[in-house]
């Protein structure tokens, strides 16, 4: 069975069993609180806090009330938390969910009884369910009894949907916690309850949860997080209208119907596949390719843009990464834009934003990969600059070589050009040797940089922060570590930028950077003018046009002191110190050398364009200015 078929029949199943068949709604939430749209039941949260009544308010897609107490929808769906599985049989970052949902109308009986039919009977999916889970019960989690006692009962063992379960001839039926089958709320706050689950076999006879019935039941007023922390003493109450929330992958349904063994071998792939079996001693790669190409299709007709920013950054990720597989698997770039419009031409017909907007994804897709090909070919030069004998093998094969990179050095292009250790051991690979990378020295390399930055950043002079709040950054905290380490960038520039216009006896005397925008104080015993305002201004934004290499070393503070680098003689420095210098790459002119815990941005052109917006007085003979990137 096509995949088109499987989406038709979802909805006349439904359709025909009392459902409205509502449009899927944007990516990009109505709800601020989460950055894309992770599940079908997102634009209904109204009907089930009682915001909304799906009788009588208006549907904003619809442009009148449902008119009923159930819906059906085939969702576009992306999850971040997927990102590291791409690359097995199942993960996906975008994925279609169908679902369908009752606010008020059917609860479990009803619920259970409609997927077991769609999935089992000859007429639908004519599947076998190979076994179902359901919530094994949470005792210490507060929920009031009921208005009167108000005394806390946990929520108890499922054996409602266990019964309905047996009598329908289910003879497995597993038990589990809160982690599995317990959703929600999704984003800051939202309904949520316990599920049941049903797996199905693939064509590989391994076992894939294919559906996930939410019985909403509660309203939780906190995160996800919160809720599974279970210490912040938040409580569980009652929905004013329990309702059913189910939520079936497309791609898993289409697997396990057209027996494949991987969610990319089903026809919902199909504009890749010569690819995929054309390489297929790399599958990982190819999938990673067909999930991000399929997912940043849809990020762009939905009016996503790649930036430093949230959803943008995340788009420029999957973009980036899929640039770097393809190109590695030896393919032109010109081939992934021609993979995007197939894509687009697959998905045209059931999405028509995606046909709609051909020209525009294509367009933004080519601006966002031309800027990350210059990125990439400076940091590949370099890298070739410093490890010239693994490229003097390059296609050559049979002869096998042991080749090290040291820790530091990977660290270095990390940190510089934003290579992850894979596409560093690919690079090197490239010469034909084998290649080891001393991931271990890597790792203390990164620590070594946090704990100086720490340093940094306890001082006033230094690093900004963000970098240490924990020591995996999560997405939302990389686009702001990417600002501000614009911000910090700018502010050495400006730095040296003052001292050029007014004189080298200005001296900074503190500087604090937000996301917004970075905070300079400095020596100076006058209000600088606005016509010498211009001329730093002017100043920093040249030395970004001419696109400044920015290194770091690694010294003692002597040394540093010794080679011209400016500091706060006053701060407590630990032993070792990191130095920043900027410089022309043609002329080796020096515009910037600092002591600083960092980071900094690898060339300045990503600083962006600089403006200073206030020079006042901070305290005497101490001036103040803000500045901002754009
Ligand atoms: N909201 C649930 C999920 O996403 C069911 O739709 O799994």
């Amino acid at each position: 069975m096509q995949s088109s078929e499987i989406r038709q029949k979802f909805f006349e199943f439904f359709e025909a069993r009392g459902h409205r068949v509502v449009p899927s709604s944007s990516l990009i939430p109505d709800d601020p609180s989460v950055l894309l749209t992770t599940a079908g039941m997102q634009q209904f949260k109204p009907y089930y806090t009682g915001d909304a009544d799906s009788m009588t308010s208006v549907h904003p897609m619809l442009g009148k009330p449902l008119g009923s107490k159930n819906a059906v929808s085939i969702q576009k769906s992306f999850r971040t938390s997927d990102i590291d599985e791409v690359g097995d049989e199942r993960h996906l970052t975008f994925f279609e969910m169908m679902g369908n949902f009752s606010f008020g109308g059917y609860f479990k009986e009803g619920a259970i009884k409609l997927a077991h039919e769609f999935l089992t009977s000859k007429e639908w999916m004519d599947l076998e369910i190979s076994y179902v889970t359901i919530f094994q019960g949470k005792e210490d989690i507060g929920v009031p009894k009921d208005e009167e006692s108000k005394e806390d009962i946990g929520v108890p063992k499922d054996e409602e949907s266990k019964r309905i379960w047996q009598s329908l001839g289910i003879a497995d039926i597993r038990e589990e916690g809160m982690e599995d089958v317990f959703w929600g709320p999704t984003g800051s706050s939202g309904p949520c309850g316990p599920t049941t689950e049903i797996y199905c076999k693939n064509g590989a006879g391994q076992d894939i949860e294919v559906w996930n019935i939410v019985f909403n039941e509660f309203f939780f007023n906190g995160s996800r997080e919160e809720l599974l922390a279970g210490n912040s003493g938040k409580k569980l109450e009652r929905l004013k209208t329990p309702g059913v929330d189910t939520g079936m992958g497309l791609e898993r349904l289409v697997m396990v119907v057209q027996k494949t063994t991987t969610i990319f071998e089903t026809d919902l792939f199909a504009p890749i596949h010569s690819f995929m079996r054309g390489n297929a001693s790399r599958q990982e790669e190819m999938r990673i390719i067909a999930d991000h190409v399929r997912a940043v299709t849809f990020l762009l007709a939905d009016g996503v843009r790649p930036s430093n920013k949230e959803r943008g950054y995340i788009l420029r990720r999957l973009i980036r990464r899929a640039i770097i597989q393809w190109q590695q698997l030896g393919f032109s770039r010109h081939g992934l834009s021609n993979l995007i419009k197939g894509m687009m031409d697959q998905y045209g017909v059931f999405y028509e934003e995606t046909k709609h907007n051909q020209g525009t994804v294509d367009h933004e897709f080519y601006v966002e990969a031309e800027k990350f090909d210059r990125t990439l070919k400076t940091g590949a030069k370099e890298f070739f600059d410093r490890f010239p004998d693994m490229k003097i093998k390059e296609g050559a094969f049979g002869f096998h070589q042991i080749k090290r990179i040291s820790g530091d050095d990977a660290f270095y292009f990390h940190q510089s050009y934003g290579l992850t250790l894979d596409v560093i051991k690919d690079f090197a690979k490239k010469g034909g040797h084998i290649v080891e990378v001393d991931e271990k020295e890597f790792e203390s390399a990164l620590e070594r940089h946090r704990e100086i930055s720490r340093a940094g950043s306890q001082s006033k002079f230094g690093g900004h922060g963000l970098y240490m709040k924990t020591g995996e950054v999560t997405i939302r905290d990389e686009s702001e570590v990417e600002k501000v380490t614009r911000l910090h960038t700018a502010t050495h520039l400006m730095h040296a930028a003052l001292r050029a216009v007014l004189g080298p006896e200005v001296r900074q005397d503190g500087s604090d950077i937000t996301v917004e925008r970075t905070r300079f104080d400095f020596r100076f015993g006058r209000k600088v003018t606005p016509d010498e305002l211009k001329k730093v201004e002017d100043w920093v934004n040249e030395a970004v046009e001419k696109d400044l290499t920015v290194k770091w070393e690694e010294m003692s503070y002597e040394e540093a002191i010794a080679r011209g680098a400016l500091g706060f003689f006053h701060e407590k420095y630990p032993v070792r110190v990191k130095v920043y210098t900027m410089f022309d790459p043609d002329t080796n002119e020096v515009y910037s050398k600092e002591l600083c815990g960092g980071p900094h941005v690898a060339h300045t052109n990503e600083v962006g364009r600089f403006r200073i917006v206030k020079e006042e007085s901070s305290s005497a003979g101490v001036r103040r200015i803000r500045g901002v990137v754009e």
